[in-house]
């Protein structure tokens, strides 16, 4: 009877506690971790991770603001890796590549679809996490994360061409 008592305190109390704060319990935690060795990038503080995979319509601390920055590292990593192979490389063809990979249909909704993200992200019951501007915002906003988390926002560049390819928009121009 006591022991009963014990783990139906344990049930009641402890279990529904260890699995808002423990974090190999909660599936959105599990899943910030698969995402992490999907980056190939371990975070030392993964309230930033937790952040970037929050849409707006999720709750006030929000992704909007990460993934402008985010934006900014992968266009800054574009044109580092096109300018260091070519310092010829024309303002058009610059130009191009930037848009290419600013494009939200063909480009980071692509990118966040390969890692899952829509079963990642956190929305509102009513906002759909497949939509692109969603996946988007997603994808951008885990190089602000890894930026602010590793204190330097070439490593995030670095994970992105990674996970892009470094390769990308070549066999086109070709
Ligand atoms: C969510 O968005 C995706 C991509 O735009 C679309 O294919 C899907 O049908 C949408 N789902 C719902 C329930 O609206």
């Amino acid at each position: 009877m006591r022991s009963f008592t014990v783990y139906a305190i344990f049930l009641i109390a402890i279990l529904p506690r260890l699995f808002l704060q423990g974090h190999s319990l909660s599936p959105f935690s599990s899943a910030l971790e698969t995402l992490q060795k999907q980056l190939g990038y371990t975070f030392k503080s993964t309230s930033l991770l937790r952040r970037a995979m929050t849409h707006a319509s999720f709750s006030e601390e929000n992704n909007k603001a990460f993934s402008i920055f985010g934006a900014t590292i992968i266009e800054t990593s574009v044109s580092f890796n096109l300018l260091s192979k070519d310092v010829d490389v024309s303002a058009k063809e610059l130009n191009r590549r930037i848009s290419l990979i600013s494009n939200v249909d063909s480009s980071c909704a692509v990118d966040a679809m390969r890692l899952s993200l829509h079963k990642v992200v956190r929305v509102s019951p009513k906002t759909n996490s497949s939509s692109p501007s969603v996946l988007c915002g997603a994808f951008r906003s885990i190089f602000g994360a890894i930026a602010l988390d590793a204190e330097n926002s070439d490593d995030a560049g670095k994970v992105f061409l990674t996970v892009h390819g470094r390769d990308f928009g070549v066999s086109m121009a070709m």
